[in-house]
């Protein structure tokens, strides 16, 4: 007894269904009649699958593909090759008036940190990756400069904001490492910046896309007259897609505080003969934000040791081992922040 009434139920149900279709059909017929045939043809395999489809989510499915179809805008074109919006070097202003509600008010086309161009496809998907902790106002600056950057690269792309919770050590490498990890879980982003909160680029030709090769952006900075630091420098600002950063591991979990982790990295990159490459020195020029160097960020004393070690450990540390608990992730309509806890140092 009580199976029948199942059946009967199970039979009515199916019916209404099958109502609902051909009427949503009949609906988006009729929306398309103005249309060439050859996207009506492709009601037919729809109205299969649904006949074919063994439950109701299935069904229900199918009809919120029919509706998907309704909504779905006209293919965008891929953006041009050079992005028509550039305009070359740029003075930079740094008002101590400004404020987060400012630089809001002046991207409003970004959601939770992210921006797509809306007349064209962009050619690559790029996640910037910010370590922080203390730097409101060099965050301010930054984003203030960068989003109307990197809207005029006509680029897809997100901000997140890697915030070290508590007050061990600060650990740049570990925190890029996590902002990673947790970036791909929001998207598939095919490219990776890795930057410092104190650097704004001065030129938009400097492109935030990643290369055949790992690159670096930072050739020159106003602090250093516009010179390379010192050959091999890969700090400040790099770029490396999805795939390059994986194959060395990430950076390492072990740099403690300034210094060295960068030049780890590059290790990394050689052992896996990849070659640097950079824009040329005209292009990638930053402003480095004055500051003082933060309490919790001393110098790391133990850098030369561990960088001496980095062929033997550098397929165990990294990514691969890389420990933290996410604390919470807000976001808020510039950037997403990710605030994690990820341990102190351990005496190795
Ligand atoms: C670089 O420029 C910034 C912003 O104008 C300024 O605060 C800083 O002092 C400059 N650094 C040097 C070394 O000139
Ligand atoms: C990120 O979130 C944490 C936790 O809410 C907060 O303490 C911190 O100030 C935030 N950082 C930024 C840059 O928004």
């Amino acid at each position: 007894m009580a199976f029948c009434s199942v059946c009967k139920f199970l039979r009515r149900g199916k019916y209404f269904v099958l109502l609902l279709l051909v009427l949503s059909v009949l609906a988006w017929i009729a929306t398309f009649a103005g249309e060439t045939m050859k996207s009506v043809q492709v009601s037919p395999t729809t109205v299969q699958t649904v006949h074919k489809g063994e439950t109701l989510e299935g069904e229900l499915n199918s009809l919120r593909s029919v509706t998907d179809l309704q909504n779905t805008p006209a293919p965008k074109v891929k953006c041009p090759e050079e992005s028509p919006l550039l305009q070359g070097a740029l003075k930079l202003s740094f008002e101590s008036s400004l404020t987060l509600k400012d630089v809001e008010q002046e991207n409003k086309a970004v959601a939770e940190g992210q921006y797509r161009p809306p007349d064209c496809t962009a050619r690559q998907s790029v996640a910037i990756l910010i370590p922080h902790r203390n730097r409101e106002k060099h965050l301010l600056y930054l984003l203030h400069h960068l989003h109307p950057f990197l809207q005029r690269q006509q680029l897809h792309y997100s901000i997140y904001v890697i915030q070290q919770a508590g007050d061990a050590t600060f650990n740049r490498a570990k925190l890029l490492n996590v902002g990673y990890l947790e970036a791909l879980k929001d998207y598939n982003w095919e490219c990776f910046i890795f930057h410092d909160v104190d650097l704004v680029p001065e030129n938009d030709y400097n492109l935030y896309i990643c290369d055949k090769q790992p690159k670096h952006l930072v050739v020159g900075r106003n602090a250093t007259g516009y010179k390379l630091r010192y050959k091999g420098y890969f700090g400040g600002v790099t770029a490396m897609t999805k795939d390059q950063f994986h194959k060395v591991n990430g950076f390492s979990n072990i740099y403690w505080g300034w210094g060295g982790e960068d030049d780890d990295l590059r290790i990394r990159v050689e052992l896996q003969k990849m070659k640097i490459v950079r824009p040329p020195p005209d292009v990638a020029r930053y402003t480095m934000v004055f500051h003082k160097r933060d309490s919790g960020n001393e110098i790391n004393k133990d850098r030369m040791r561990l960088l001496g070690r980095t062929p033997q450990v550098w397929r165990k540390d990294g990514l691969k081992n890389c420990l933290y608990k996410t604390l919470s992730i807000e976001r808020l309509p510039l950037y997403v922040n990710v605030t994690v806890d990820i341990g102190k140092p351990q005496a190795s």
